[in-house]
């Protein structure tokens, strides 16, 4: 793999194995893809999209008409408004009254709410049929559509209700990136970075060469699919090597988590109008300082994680007043185990490790460090 700008590359393919073998298959212009993922065995494929990716679907419905399936399609609601059980009963109607059966085929195709909700759908029909994804969002790519975690929201807390559910294969088609609005492409950049911090120290340098580039999405976007395709290639990897190892999340699965416990705690205060790649840039700032106090990490690789996310244009601060609101939503997060609160820190550059009950004064040094307000702070200086 080479980092420097040429040509579009061709397409790249990770596999995953976890209870099944699949392959995420990472390019542009990608859907003579789509048939072999899909199966000869299906004759019926609902496509579940948002009416926003309308286009889309509508491509995607007349390429497989073209190969002989009989094609259905689902318009769920943009975002998070997707991830409701109303939404999966809409979807069990249409799958009931069109008799799917269960070797017929689900594809989702939209951002990470589509996939997750669409991986529900397919989890839950006759105890789990295919679905396919073809996610159009970085965060969808690198993060939500691979790895079987599918889900909905309950009125008490995101992704309460789901189902680990892996897809028979997943289309990263680049193409759909360069109409993604700039500020989901960077936050969409949070989560690679944050692979880059856990498990691959390439994908930094990297994103270090291109910043400016990438903060621009998608302005130089000709000179930089070579680049944005191999980032997706390297998260994808490791999300794929962690996953084939613990797809439940006994253990290993946790550092994908890494900026996490922070982030869900400001993305619940902020009642999700932060977006969450944003909310785990502060998230991965918290987790270093934090690591820093209680000395476990290097000054310079808090500081490298400031100046990384600075660079794309990422948040490393947050509003200093927040903190009783900012624990207990840590508390109540779902990765808590009994009554400690436990992070996932860094020892190192991929170097993941685990910090279980750290002492509070800890906890609110950390905050001290991420806050917009703090009156002398290390930040100050980059
Ligand atoms: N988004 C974290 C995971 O898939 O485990």
């Amino acid at each position: 793999m080479t980092h420097s700008p040429q040509h579009t590359p061709e397409p790249s393919r990770v596999t995953v194995t976890a209870e099944r073998t699949y392959d995420v298959v990472i390019g542009r212009h990608l859907l003579a893809e789509l048939p072999s993922m899909i199966g000869a065995a299906a004759r019926k494929v609902l496509i579940v999209h948002p009416g926003s990716l309308e286009t889309s679907a509508q491509a995607v419905r007349e390429d497989l008409v073209a190969q002989g399936y009989e094609v259905l399609l689902a318009v769920i609601p943009d975002a998070e408004e997707a991830k409701t059980i109303q939404v999966v009963a809409f979807a069990w109607q249409i799958l009931g009254q069109s008799d799917f059966t269960r070797s017929d085929v689900i594809v989702g195709l939209g951002g990470g709410a589509t996939t997750d909700v669409a991986g529900f759908i397919a989890a839950t029909w006759l105890r789990g049929i295919n679905v396919v994804h073809i996610p159009t969002t970085m965060l969808a790519m690198v993060d939500a559509a691979v790895g079987g975690k599918t889900g909905v929201n309950t009125a008490e807390g995101k992704n309460l209700v789901g189902a680990f559910h892996s897809p028979a294969g997943v289309l990263c088609d680049l193409a759909s990136l360069e109409t993604l609005p700039r500020w989901d492409f960077v936050a969409g950049l949070a989560e690679v970075i944050k692979t880059g911090f856990i498990a691959d120290p390439v994908i930094l340098d990297i994103i270090e060469e291109h910043a400016e580039g990438l903060k621009n999405w998608p302005e130089q976007a000709q000179e930089l699919w070579p680049v944005v395709q191999e980032l997706v290639e390297r998260s994808v990897a490791v999300k794929a090597r962690v996953v084939s190892e613990d797809l439940k999340e006994a253990s290993l699965r946790e550092i994908l988590n890494y900026g996490h416990t922070f982030g869900h705690a400001i993305e619940h205060v902020e009642r999700y109008q932060w977006r969450h790649g944003a909310a785990v840039s502060v998230g991965m700032v918290f987790a270093a300082e934090l690591a820093r106090l209680a000395g476990k990490l290097d000054d310079s690789v808090v500081d490298r994680t400031r100046s990384l996310l600075t660079s794309v244009g990422l948040p490393t601060t947050y509003r200093g007043d927040q903190w009783e609101k900012l624990v207990t939503a840590m508390r109540r997060d779902k990765k808590t185990r009994g009554d400690l609160l436990r992070f996932v820190v860094l020892e190192d550059v991929g170097r993941p490790a685990r910090l279980e009950g750290p002492d509070p004064a800890l906890l609110s040094a950390a905050y001290g460090e991420v806050s917009a307000d703090r009156p002398l702070s290390r930040a100050v200086a980059l």
